[in-house]
């Protein structure tokens, strides 16, 4: 009885002292615990007279239970005072930066392809796309490029064999929408084209976008409003149009447009060659043998087209001053387009 009343006490002291919940716990392995000397005191039970044996063991319990209380009392409050003091330690700082997060930019050729469609796809236009080889059928003579026509010089147009090209321009589209959709028709083409010239402003591959509108009454009016207002939404309201006389075998009448410098302002500048003035592409009334040949009835119904190259207006738009930048995946040069 002596020896528990020691075991008690002096485990009652050291559960008052511990300090952290981690100490508390070793007191309860050392008192009362498995291997505890609680447990210990209880073995030596058969050295006591039979009679005393039940008495002593009651006892004994009722000491376990009573540090066990306490026990749990201590470790309550110290796991507690724990909990806040790990809360106040671990307290974020929300005003501090977040990490950077890189997000990539889209390159600028298909930001610019973007761009134009969605603009037109205002005023009801919608994408349509073709083969990169073409029979010389689409990329010629159903746009009305006699056999003789220097456009097909092996010089500019990549041959796969007699009959096949690498489409030398997005007007081919025109034919395959035609053939395939009955009037009226407002599609888009953007597109790679292929054509056998490399310098600082020439690439063999590049991009176009292909317009075409077909329906009843067609006129240049139409064609001058759409691009005109095209060419505003993408370049700026300041920015103006101007339609050059021209000549495609694919339109009649046909033009040039140009669009006043966005660089300078029409001032004059390295850019625009001091012209104030800059191309972005040709445009005209789809020629009625374009019509016939893609199974459109032209006194029925006409149209209107155009094709602009893409990397013309990237550069136009940024001020880009070689055109293989867009090739090179010099990540200085697209970084500039992130989003
Ligand atoms: N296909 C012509 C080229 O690559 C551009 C063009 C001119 C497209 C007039 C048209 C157009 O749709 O009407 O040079």
């Amino acid at each position: 009885m002596e020896k528990l009343k020691k075991i008690k006490e002096d485990a009652q002291k050291a559960i008052a002292e511990a300090k952290t919940s981690e100490q508390l716990y070793q007191v309860k392995v050392q008192f009362f615990g498995k291997q505890g000397e609680l447990s210990l005191l209880m073995k030596e039970v058969g050295a006591l007279p039979k009679e005393d044996r039940p008495a002593f063991g009651k006892e004994v319990n009722i000491v376990r239970a009573a540090l066990q209380q306490s026990y749990d009392d201590s470790e309550s409050r110290l796991k507690t005072a724990e909990l806040a003091d790990k809360l106040q330690k671990e307290s974020l700082d929300l005003t501090l930066p977040g990490p950077h997060l890189s997000l990539g930019g889209t390159h600028p050729i298909p930001r610019v392809i973007n761009e134009i469609v969605e603009i037109l796809s205002r005023i009801g236009f919608s994408v349509r796309s073709g083969p990169l080889v073409e029979s010389d059928r689409y990329n010629f003579t159903a746009l009305n490029i006699p056999e003789n026509h220097p456009a097909r010089d092996m010089q500019d147009t990549f041959y796969i064999d007699e009959n096949h090209v690498l489409r030398t321009h997005t007007s081919p589209v025109q034919i395959h929408t035609m053939e395939n959709e009955k009037p009226p028709i407002r599609v888009l083409a953007p597109g790679s084209v292929f054509r056998c010239d490399s310098d600082a402003s020439h690439s063999p591959n590049f991009h176009q976008i292909e317009a075409l509108l077909i329906d009843k009454k067609v006129s240049m009016s139409d064609l001058k409003g759409t691009i005109s207002f095209f060419i505003k939404e993408f370049f700026g309201s300041e920015i103006k149009t101007r339609f050059r006389p021209s000549f495609f075998p694919f339109t009649e009448p046909s033009a040039e447009v140009d669009c006043s410098c966005p660089l300078c302002k029409g001032e004059g500048c390295r850019m625009c060659g001091q012209s104030g003035w800059v191309e972005i592409g040709g445009s005209g009334l789809v020629h009625p043998n374009v019509l016939k040949q893609a199974g459109v009835d032209p006194n029925e119904w006409q149209g209107f087209a155009f094709g602009f190259g893409i990397e013309r207006m990237a550069i136009i738009k940024y001020g880009i001053n070689d055109i293989r930048l867009f090739v090179e995946n010099d990540l200085r040069f697209l970084r500039q387009f992130e989003s």
